[in-house]
């Protein structure tokens, strides 16, 4: 497999309340990782005694993250933010880290392995979570033991009906496809999303694994997974053209009319080219790429008593130095030191 160059192109014009990279995208989604641990550890995101977990006190405080987004939607109208991890809920209280973001009135998202949303799906919704993204990679309990190290499928599988009976809407599962690992299992997550109503898109797997091994042969190309798909599920010629928002997704529906499935061909198609986001660290330092290799620091200027003016100035810095595109499977790709666990998903 031959990974294809960014598709790299300029938005169109913006007004001067925007922020713009240094290619002419239009950044506008922000992507706060609130903890870097986890109760998984999923082969292709940690190792299985787990990373050296950051410090409590270098953790950026939920208010220290409320005043840093309400810079990005006040400034620059930003409208989506997304909270990521690790693993967002394990964060103790994260019910009130919501109660602060509301106020915004923005797309409010969170990044989740589910299995506490048994407990938190209602008081998440109730506190302004409005949607969820679920990671789920196997419907088989001995398949999701191997690739999470986790007996957990049942809880997990739990939380996903309380997502979805909690009104948290859209729900979508992401599953990350690995050959040899789920790729066999793409069809019945496929029926499990149709018969759920719930949205689908399938990842390829990306070099953000902590080094545990990710080589290019594992990655199932989108592609391929939409053939297999179509196959068995027919799905209806074009891509559904996105409206508004960049999803990374491409998105097909199912000719039957029965809900549609995506693909997000990070490796094989990278969509840098439509990069709408940045991204916060746990520790508030500000990544403009999944695949940066410099950060700037946020919580610095917070905690030393920055003003709303100096954050700003911060983060318009680092954005005018956004990535036109990442690299990977080019020679002169250079992986990460931070895991996705690190980054936030
Ligand atoms: N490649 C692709 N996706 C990954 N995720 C975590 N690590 C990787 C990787 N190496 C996904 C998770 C989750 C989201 C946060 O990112 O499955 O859905
Ligand atoms: Fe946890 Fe998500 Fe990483 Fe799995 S991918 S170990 S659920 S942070």
């Amino acid at each position: 497999m031959e990974p294809r160059e960014p598709k790299y192109y300029s938005s169109a014009p913006v007004e001067s309340s925007t922020l713009v990279d240094g290619h002419g995208r239009r950044v506008r989604d922000l992507r706060i990782s609130i903890t870097d641990r986890c109760n998984l550890r999923c082969t292709y995101c940690m190792p299985a005694e787990g990373l050296p977990w950051l410090p409590r006190a270098d953790v950026l405080t939920y208010e220290e993250i409320a005043r840093i987004a309400k810079v990005c939607v006040d400034r620059w109208a930003f409208d989506a933010i997304r909270i990521t991890g690790g693993e967002p809920t394990l964060r103790a209280d994260v019910v009130s880290l919501f109660e602060l973001l509301a106020p915004l009135g923005v797309d409010l998202a969170m990044t989740t392995n589910a299995i506490r949303l048994v407990d938190l799906a209602v008081p998440l919704r109730n506190a302004g979570l409005k949607r969820v993204n679920i990671s789920l990679d196997t419907l088989d309990a001995a398949t999701f033991e191997r690739i999470t190290r986790r007996d957990d499928l049942g809880r997990t599988i739990a939380g996903i009906d309380a997502a979805i009976a909690a009104g948290l809407a859209p729900v979508k599962i992401n599953t990350v496809v690995m050959r040899g690992v789920n790729d066999h299992e793409i069809l019945d997550l496929v029926e499990f999303a149709r018969d759920r109503g719930v949205g689908l898109r399938f990842i390829e797997f990306m070099p953000l694994d902590a080094g545990q091994g990710w080589t290019l042969d594992q990655v199932v190309p989108a592609r391929e997974i939409l053939e297999t798909i179509d196959a068995a599920f027919p799905l209806s010629g074009d891509a559904i053209p996105t409206s508004g928002h960049v999803e990374p997704a491409e998105r097909f529906a199912f000719a039957d009319g029965r809900g549609d499935v995506g693909v997000i061909a990070s490796v094989t198609e990278p969509f840098c080219g439509d990069c709408d986001r940045v991204r916060i660290t746990a520790d508030g330092r500000l990544r403009t790429c999944l695949f940066a290799l410099d950060e700037s620091d946020l919580r610095e200027v917070v905690r030393s008593g920055g003003s709303d003016d100096d954050l700003a100035a911060v983060i318009a810095r680092a954005v005018a130095g956004k990535w036109a595109g990442h690299r990977i499977g080019n020679v002169d790709f250079i992986r990460p030191d931070r895991s996705m666990s690190q980054i936030g998903g």
